[in-house]
């Protein structure tokens, strides 16, 4: 059993694989957090609590109980109570008051793992993955009754959590601040990482001691957003890629986020993650429930390597769906930085066929298809071919492309809505707007009120004529800007503070039923490059696009900061034409192969305008994808070199599962005189099997020495160049 209850101490003990997390009901019914880490054989570690300590439980000293809150771990901190740490919830009851105070009614352990009403989540594929326990807490004067939602699985040290809130009494109460994990630490001693960035710079990690008071990263975009991801690792001072205790957190969410640590006046440090509190409020009618989503939990007691490796063992088995879940991703070739706007359908038949004799699977026609849109000035919202430029129609094209053995994808913006648009003429009260305010334009466009089910149903009509006018089967599905005046025509003024929340919920609603209608559709989220790259998205989406910075050094990084919690097999990544468009650098074609191979891989450029020498280089770069893509995207990831240490050079390891083979990829970023080889040691293989390089089946080394010893890497010529290498246990 994954989860047990014991009586004796009212104490709850969740084991996951080599995890363990503890809690325990307390005096007076107060929810306490015990443990969370590496797995112990005791069920009663009460005196972690020091209930024994002053002040004491208010059962032997309530003249104090206030220093009793602001001392206990706290499994679900309250606001107003005296517990002047940050709290995970707080509310304004029917007069107003924010208070809410939270004591222990029931519980259930049950095998499986519940859906989450509206929202995405990890699922079990059996009920034997994974155990369920759910703690119901009670507020009786407000009338509220909150259930801890925790899930343990049997086989990755992965907890997962969220929260259920219903009004069980006869007057609304809204929730002012409702989030979905809270876990106190018995240590001031530790490391935050986050993953911050910017657009084209996504995902950057960065790592800072924890101090005393509040150090958080959000989100109040609208989405999980560029500048930084919903993921937080907290890890002690001396872990690295391969040992030392790491947590790391990542919210099943798309929306505005907050993550935050607090080192508190007794050097304990406590942990939140939840949607971001700041304008946001919900009511709840007597009756109605609310859901916070989820949060999951990884505990790694050897580096972030390891905890990385879960999050996407989890990810791949346990988040991702749809009938590309496990398979290989078609090849595709994006028409964006081939042609920007400026393209017609014999444009993108040409390209297509050059394409499909080189041996790529897929034309994706990128933005500018619909309306009159010709810039990103107009259009959106008008979901309706231009036949002035894809002359004789959508069904035509895509014949055509299909012609050619290739298959057909298309871009869409579906939240998004020009001020010049038919739509916007027709409804312009569609658009996400206060009241007596100027809209502020962002990339000359709007956003749409998801929260309104009309607009919703409008948007997929248009949609639906298109998928079913030709055969369509890929979707980008993009979203260019952030939101602003977020006020909601159709929602009444005590409920305008939901609307953040509403439209996160109105956005899964719309992939839900895309993704239901059209199962056999890929969809690709993007979000002006990598801006929505959450788990929220994955469950929807199996491949996300990484960046709108395709250039193969600074992908090293993005890659590299994207992997902390997310798999490589979901990062979008494609060739582009060199020099650059982001960044003006020219990078070996070779190189640029390697590094897209790392994730989905493609092609973004005009390949009837690159030079015949890269042209001749696709069949056989598209034989390696090929050869090595079950390896990337089933096997064990390893980092091994760091850019945001030393950025003269990366290198990375994909391994099988079992062992028996592992691609070693290299990239010497700058080249530098008189320097003898350098020796990389390689990770995750089988210590006491030998191994041998493809190319030389004759020299075989013990997978101890690989690890322990490394290989020599040099001959390498210039700048940008990069290796990969092949080995196979002998
Ligand atoms: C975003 C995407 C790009 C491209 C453009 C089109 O920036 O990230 O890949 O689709 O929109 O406008």
């Amino acid at each position: 059993m994954s989860i047990t209850y014991n009586e004796k101490n009212r104490s709850f003990k969740l084991t996951a694989n080599n995890t363990c997390y503890m809690l325990q009901v307390v005096s007076y019914g107060y929810l306490a957090h015990v443990y969370f880490g590496k797995s112990l054989p005791d069920d009663d570690l009460t005196y972690l609590l020091r209930l024994d300590e002053n002040p004491f439980t208010p059962e032997t000293n309530d003249r104090d109980r206030a220093s009793f809150m602001d001392t206990l771990p706290m499994e679900y901190p309250v606001f107003g109570l005296g517990d002047y740490r940050e709290h995970a919830i707080s509310i304004m009851d029917k007069n107003g008051a924010s208070t809410c105070d939270l004591r222990y009614k029931s519980h259930k352990i049950y095998n499986g793992k519940p859906k989450l009403e509206g929202l995405p989540a990890t699922f079990t594929n059996s009920d034997d993955e994974a155990q369920t326990l759910e703690v119901v807490m009670e507020d009786k004067p407000a009338g509220l009754e909150v259930t801890l939602v925790y899930t343990a699985f049997e086989r990755l040290d992965v907890i997962t959590r969220s929260v259920r809130v219903k009004n069980v009494g006869a007057d609304n109460v809204k929730l002012t601040r409702i989030y979905s994990t809270c876990v106190e630490f018995n240590d001031d001693k530790m490391d935050m990482i986050t993953l911050n960035g910017s657009w084209a710079r996504e995902r950057a990690m960065e790592r800072c001691r924890l101090h005393h008071g509040k150090q958080l990263v959000d989100s109040m975009r609208g989405e999980s957003s560029h500048q930084s991801n919903p993921f937080t690792a907290l890890c002690s001072h001396n872990a690295d890629e391969d040992s030392g205790e790491v947590y790391g957190f990542n919210f099943v969410y798309s929306g505005n986020f907050v993550s935050e640590a607090e080192v508190t006046q007794h050097k304990k440090t406590r942990y939140l993650m939840g949607i971001n509190s700041c304008d946001f409020e919900w009511l709840l009618e007597p009756d109605e429930c609310f859901t916070a989503p989820e949060v999951v939990m990884v505990y790694s007691d050897s580096g972030l390597g390891k905890m990385s490796r879960t999050f996407h063992d989890l990810y791949r088995n346990n988040l991702i769906r749809g009938e590309y879940k496990d398979k290989r991703r078609p090849i595709l070739i994006n028409n964006w930085e081939a042609t920007y706007f400026d393209f017609n359908a014999e444009k993108l038949y040409q390209i297509a066929e050059q394409a499909s004799k080189l041996g790529i699977e897929m034309l994706v026609m990128d933005d500018g298809w619909f309306g009159h849109r010709n810039a990103d000035n107009s259009s959106l919202g008008d979901w309706f071919v231009n036949e002035n430029k894809i002359e004789g129609g959508l069904k035509a094209l895509v014949d055509r492309v299909n012609s050619l053995g290739m298959k057909f994808g298309i871009w869409f913006e579906p939240e998004m809505i020009s001020p010049d648009s038919e739509l916007y003429r027709a409804h312009p009260d569609w658009a996400i707007q206060v009241k007596g305010r100027e809209l502020t334009l962002c990339r000359e466009q709007y956003v749409l009120d998801y929260s309104r089910k009309d607009v919703r149903d409008y948007v997929y009509g248009m949609m639906k004529k298109i998928l079913d006018s030709a055969n369509i089967e890929y979707i980008k599905w993009d979203m260019n800007r952030q939101l602003t005046e977020v006020a909601s025509n159709a929602l009444p003024r005590e409920r305008q503070r939901e609307l953040w929340h509403r439209y996160v919920l109105g956005v899964y609603d719309l992939m839900d039923r895309l993704t239901t209608d059209y199962p056999h559709i890929l969809l690709e989220n993007c979000s002006g490059g990598g801006a929505r790259f959450d788990p929220g998205m994955l469950y929807f989406s199996p491949q996300i696009w990484c960046s709108d910075d395709t250039d193969a050094v600074e992908r090293l990084k993005i890659q590299y900061g994207t992997s902390m919690c997310y798999p490589c097999s979901a990062m979008g990544a494609h060739v582009s034409d060199c020099p650059n468009h982001t960044v003006g650098r020219s990078t070996p074609f070779t190189t640029r192969g390697h590094v897209a191979m790392v994730g989905t891989f493609g092609y973004e450029l005009d390949v009837t305008k690159i030079s015949q020498q890269d042209r001749d280089a696709i069949p056989a770069q598209i034989e390696e994808f090929n050869k090595y893509n079950t390896l990337v995207r089933t096997g064990d990831h390893y980092r091994i070199g760091n850019m945001f240490e030393d950025n003269m050079w990366d290198a990375w390891m994909f391994v099988a599962k079992d062992k028996s083979e592992a691609l070693f990829e290299f990239v010497q970023v700058i080249g530098r005189p008189n320097e003898r080889s350098r020796t990389i040691k390689l990770k995750g293989l089988d210590p006491d099997a030998y191994y041998f390089e493809e190319a030389t089946p004759d020299k075989k080394l013990s997978g101890a020495a690989l690890m322990q010893c490394g290989i020599n890497i040099g001959g390498l010529w210039g700048d940008y160049q990069s290796k990969i290498l092949h080995f196979v246990k002998a």
